[in-house]
């Protein structure tokens, strides 16, 4: 009971584990390979194997129930400082959703692995929003910036693929973002002086793990029966 008791404390801060974004795990060795003269003296700061691998799945989100964005980059594995590019893994529970955002330093291509995902991408305003079934095997592709939002359409896990052509790439998830600026603002932004933001935003899914459940059809249609994560 009590070696129970000690497994379940250890695991808690895992579970908890729902940060938007990782804290650099070592900005002192960043700082360092940015200041490298020359590969040379680059690699002399990355001797051990184990500098030169990522695992996706030792992520504490790995196993989130509602899925998660697990990022390899700059600030998650240094090697990566400067390289200019970053994967990112896209698990997907049933019915699971990447929320609106964008990425303010990064064109991004995404490939399905498994699954079924429809994503929607706006360029810019006034441009066709441009809707991809992202069955396996097929590649889409979100230019910096564009605000971009997915869903797995399936009753089973989908597993995706992300590359962003920076080491820092950002993420912005529109809809808490938005709902930081004063609710007067918002209302202005809506069109309707009288609508009672508050109400509407209270529910908004913080960026947690980068997931989050889908559209209610996908989640009746599914027998999920849990309607918020
Ligand atoms: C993928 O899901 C969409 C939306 O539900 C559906 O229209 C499409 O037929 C599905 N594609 C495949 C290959 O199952």
């Amino acid at each position: 009971m009590f070696a129970l008791i000690l497994f379940l404390a250890f695991l808690l801060p895992f579970i908890h584990a729902t940060e938007p974004k990782s804290r650099t795990v070592n900005p002192d060795l960043n700082a360092r390979l940015k200041l490298a003269a020359t590969n040379f003296d680059r690699q002399a700061l990355l001797t051990k194997d184990s500098d030169w691998w990522y695992d996706f799945d030792n992520h504490p989100n790995y196993n989130s129930a509602v899925g998660a964005v697990i990022t390899a980059d700059a600030a998650s594995f240094p090697a990566l400082t400067n390289l200019g590019i970053s994967i990112a893994l896209l698990k997907l529970a049933p019915c699971g959703m990447l929320p609106p955002h964008f990425h303010p330093r990064a064109t991004n291509l995404v490939t399905a692995i498994t699954g079924n995902t429809t994503s929607w991408m706006i360029g810019e305003n006034g441009v066709k929003t441009i809707r991809v079934n992202l069955t396996p095997m097929r590649m889409t592709i979100f230019p910096q910036g564009s605000l971009h939002v997915m869903q797995n359409n399936d009753c089973e896990p989908a597993l995706l693929l992300s590359a962003l052509n920076s080491d820092d790439s950002g993420t912005d998830n529109i809809m808490p973002s938005l709902w930081t600026v004063p609710q007067d603002i918002i209302r202005a932004g809506l069109g309707n002086p009288t609508i009672n933001t508050e109400d509407l935003g209270k529910d908004i899914p913080k960026v947690g793990t980068g997931a989050i459940m889908g559209s209610a059809e996908c989640q009746q249609r599914c027998g999920i029966l849990h309607g918020k994560e």
